[in-house]
C-alpha cells in the first residue's frame, strides 16, 4: 500500500507537516506517521525567537535541532519558520529598553546565527512572517518602528549572507487575490527591483471557516510565479465556523484539500505543508478563541493517527 509520501515522491511533490519536538520525542506513532507519510517538515514553534532566545545573549537550539535533524535523517525537505515576526518574541525582550542600533545588531546576529547554524540542513526559510496587515498596509511592529520598513530587505540580505536556503516571505489571508495579497505583490515586486535576495512567497492557507476559492488561489500563485518567484503553501489546515458544520464535514474537507492540491499542481506549485500532524495536535483548539470559533479537526490524520478522507483526497489529488 503506497503512502502519501510515496505518492508525493512519484510526483516530485513536497508534502510536509509542522512538528512538535515533544511529540517527536515521546510518541513513536508520531514520528513513524511523519516519516512514512511526509517528505518535508517544519518546526511549528521551535525556531521562533521565543523558543530560541532564553536571554539576550544566549541561544537554546535543543528542540529546533531535534526537528531539523529528524528531517535530515529522514531525507526530507526542511522548512525553517521563522526569522522575523512580530509575535512570539521572548519575555525578556518586552522589558528590554534598546536603542535602534542595538535592535538592529540583535536582529542581524539572530539571523546570522540561526540561519548560519542550519546552512547545510534547512532548504527554505520563512525569513519574514506576516509583515503586512489585514487591510494591506504595512504592519507596525517593533521591527518597523525601530528599524524602518527597510528591515524586510535587510533581513533577506542578512539571511542570504549565511545560507543557501531559498528565502521566502510568508503570510496568512493572502491566499486569494485580495487587498492583502495585492499589497504583498507590491512589496515583493519592490524587493526584486531592489535586488533583494528573495526566492518565494509562502501562502499559509489557514482555511478557517472561510475557505479561499481555489481559482483565485491559482491566479494569485500565477502572478507571483510570473515575477520569477516560487510559491509554497506553508501552513494549511481546514476547519468550519463553529455551528456551521455540514452534514458530511470530513468529506467536504477532503474535497477542499483535493481541490487545493490539484490547483497547486495545475499552476506548478509543488510544495505544501499542513500545520500539524493529527487533529489532536492542531493549534486551533488552544489559540486565542479559535477553539470556540472553529471546529478544530483540520488535518489529514485524526487524533489516533487514523487516515481521514482528507488524507486519501490529497493522495489521490497528487
Ligand atoms: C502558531 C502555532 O501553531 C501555535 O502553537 C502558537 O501558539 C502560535 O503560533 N501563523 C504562523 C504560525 O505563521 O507561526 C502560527 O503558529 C500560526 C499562524
Amino acid at each position: 500500500q503506497a503512502t502519501l509520501r510515496d505518492a508525493a515522491d512519484a510526483q516530485e511533490f513536497t508534502i510536509g507537516a509542522a512538528l512538535d519536538p515533544n511529540a517527536l520525542r515521546v510518541d513513536p506513532s508520531y514520528w513513524k506517521t511523519v516519516a512514512e507519510n511526509f517528505n518535508a517538515v517544519t518546526p511549528e514553534n521551535a525556531l521562533k525567537m521565543t523558543r530560541l532566545r532564553p536571554s539576550r545573549h544566549t541561544y537554546d537550539f535543543k528542540n529546533a535541532d531535534a526537528i531539523v535533524n529528524f528531517g535530515v535523517e529522514n531525507d526530507m525537505y526542511v522548512r525553517g519558520h521563522t526569522l522575523v515576526w512580530h509575535n512570539q518574541k521572548p519575555e525578556w525582550f518586552q522589558a528590554w529598553d534598546y536603542t535602534d542600533e542595538q535592535l538592529r545588531t540583535f536582529l542581524r546576529d539572530h539571523i546570522h546565527t540561526v540561519a548560519g547554524r542550519y546552512r547545510a540542513k534547512i532548504d527554505a526559510w520563512d525569513v519574514v512572517n506576516e509583515a503586512v496587515d489585514d487591510d494591506g498596509s504595512m504592519r507596525r511592529t517593533v521591527w518597523s518602528d525601530g528599524l524602518g520598513e527597510d528591515y524586510i530587505a535587510d533581513a533577506f540580505r542578512w539571511a542570504d549572507e549565511v545560507t543557501d536556503a531559498d528565502l521566502f516571505y510568508n503570510d496568512y489571508g493572502a491566499d486569494e487575490i485580495n487587498e492583502k495579497s495585492d499589497a504583498i505583490y507590491d512589496l515583493v515586486e519592490g524587493l526584486l527591483e531592489d535586488d533583494v535576495p528573495i526566492d518565494g512567497v509562502g501562502l499559509q492557507l489557514h482555511a478557517l471557516g472561510d475557505w479561499p476559492d481555489p481559482e483565485s488561489i491559482a491566479e494569485n500563485i500565477q502572478r507571483f510565479q510570473d515575477l520569477g518567484l516560487e510559491v509554497h503553501i506553508t501552513e494549511m489546515d481546514v476547519a468550519f465556523h463553529d455551528g456551521e458544520e455540514p452534514e458530511n464535514p470530513l468529506e467536504e474537507q477532503a474535497e477542499y484539500y483535493r481541490d487545493v492540491v490539484e490547483t497547486c499542481l495545475d499552476v506548478g506549485c509543488d510544495n505544501l505543508v499542513t500545520w500539524g500532524v493529527h487533529d489532536g495536535s492542531s493549534w486551533i483548539r488552544g489559540f486565542k478563541d479559535f477553539g470556540q470559533r472553529y471546529t478544530g479537526d483540520p488535518l489529514l490524520f485524526d487524533g489516533r493517527y487514523g487516515e481521514k478522507p482528507a488524507y486519501d483526497a490529497v493522495k489521490e489529488g497528487l
